[in-house]
């Protein structure tokens, strides 16, 4: 039986491509984007006008209240292309279900799951040719929705934008990442944001990454805005520890990024038979364990990072290095991860979306 579903998105397609002016081998993470963009709006209590159209600017009053109370929300998302030109998504139900939470707590309106799919299919189709094939290349996609309504009154907009752009991309890190462990400032609280992805989680991250930036370090793992001892998340990155064989990660609630890619690796790890501990973990056992030499390894995982090995970690003026393990669990999941996205595996656990 087959379903027949009604076009709802309308298409303006672009003149002429500007795929040339792009040198994909030496991609700057986020700068160059595909020939189209979706968008659609919400006015008068219903999401309306979903349309792909050109990439380009868009027109927005100054006293649209995103500009004022950050009333927005994204999400990351990547498409891979396999060696025969097939494309796919990588469990991108998942990333709907997580931007309509986000929505929900940031009072900005669900977006309908039709029209997500349509406006997938339909912008994958038209920018196919922006999907490179080859391991560590793929194509980025970021759907984010904002208040649009004119008003710099403190209350809820009444009229969003849902907009998705593509961008073609590599690595995000160049290589390993060093961190500088929270001892002062906080990403999120119980009761507050830090399951969502509120843009203004992002953005109140800058400043303390700047210090720690200055110290040579190039991400913060946060800690639990109480104690600043349990260890949370690092920069845009959930983040694992290895201890001896146990892998350990920070379970999910209110104050923890719900990651498709944390999921991932949980669900690999479990499935090569490694034991996994989502858990707090505090700082006094992750000293302890580096100092004692059980602490393998740790590493932060994202769609945009995929994961991303930990070289030293830095606490109370201490660095602490870890040795570089080359066959390690990060070096390991991130093969199988890669694998299962660019259809060079079996995917026995249907993460794979073929568009
Ligand atoms: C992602 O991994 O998609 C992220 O959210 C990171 C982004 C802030 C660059």
């Amino acid at each position: 039986m087959s379903s027949i579903t009604q076009d709802k998105v309308s298409i303006k397609k672009i003149a002429s491509t500007r795929i040339h002016e792009v040198d994909f081998n030496n991609l700057v993470f986020g700068k160059s984007f595909s020939d189209h963009m979706f968008e659609c709006d919400f006015k008068n209590g219903e999401w309306q006008n979903p349309i792909i159209r050109p990439y380009g600017p868009l027109t927005i009053s100054p006293a649209a209240k995103v500009f004022h109370y950050g009333q927005a929300v994204f999400e990351g998302m990547k498409a891979f292309k396999d060696d025969n030109g097939k494309v796919f998504l990588f469990r991108p139900e998942d990333n709907l279900i997580r931007i309509n939470k986000s929505s929900k707590r940031m009072a900005i309106p669900e977006f309908p799951k039709d029209l997500f799919f349509e406006a997938l299919h339909k912008l994958l189709e038209l920018d196919s040719a922006w999907v490179k094939p080859g391991v560590g290349n793929s194509l980025y996609l970021r759907p984010f929705a904002m208040a649009t309504e004119v008003g710099v009154s403190a209350s809820p907009s009444n009229e969003y934008k849902f907009i998705i752009l593509l961008s073609p991309v590599n690595a995000y890190y160049s290589g390993d990442v060093r961190v500088l462990i929270a001892e002062k400032y906080s990403r999120s609280a119980n009761g507050g944001v830090g399951f969502a992805k509120a843009a203004g989680n992002y953005g109140a991250q800058f400043y303390p990454t700047n210090l720690a930036r200055e110290k040579g370090f190039q991400q913060v793992i946060w800690t639990d805005a109480n104690e600043h001892e349990y260890l949370e998340e690092a920069g845009t990155m959930n983040v694992f520890f290895r201890i001896n064989d146990t892998l350990i990660t920070a379970p999910t609630g209110d104050r923890i990024l719900d990651g498709v890619t944390r999921k991932s690796v949980i669900a690999l790890a479990k499935h090569d038979g490694i034991t996994v501990e989502e858990r707090p973990l505090s700082v006094t056992e992750l000293v302890a364990a580096a100092k004692d030499g059980s602490l393998k390894e740790i590493f932060g995982s994202g769609t945009a990072a995929v994961i991303s090995p930990v070289s030293a970690f830095g606490y109370k003026e201490k660095v602490f290095d870890l040795e570089k393990q080359e066959n390690g669990y990060a070096t390991r999941f991130k093969k199988e991860l890669m694998d299962i996205q660019y259809n060079r595996s079996e995917d026995p656990f249907g993460w794979r979306y073929e568009v």
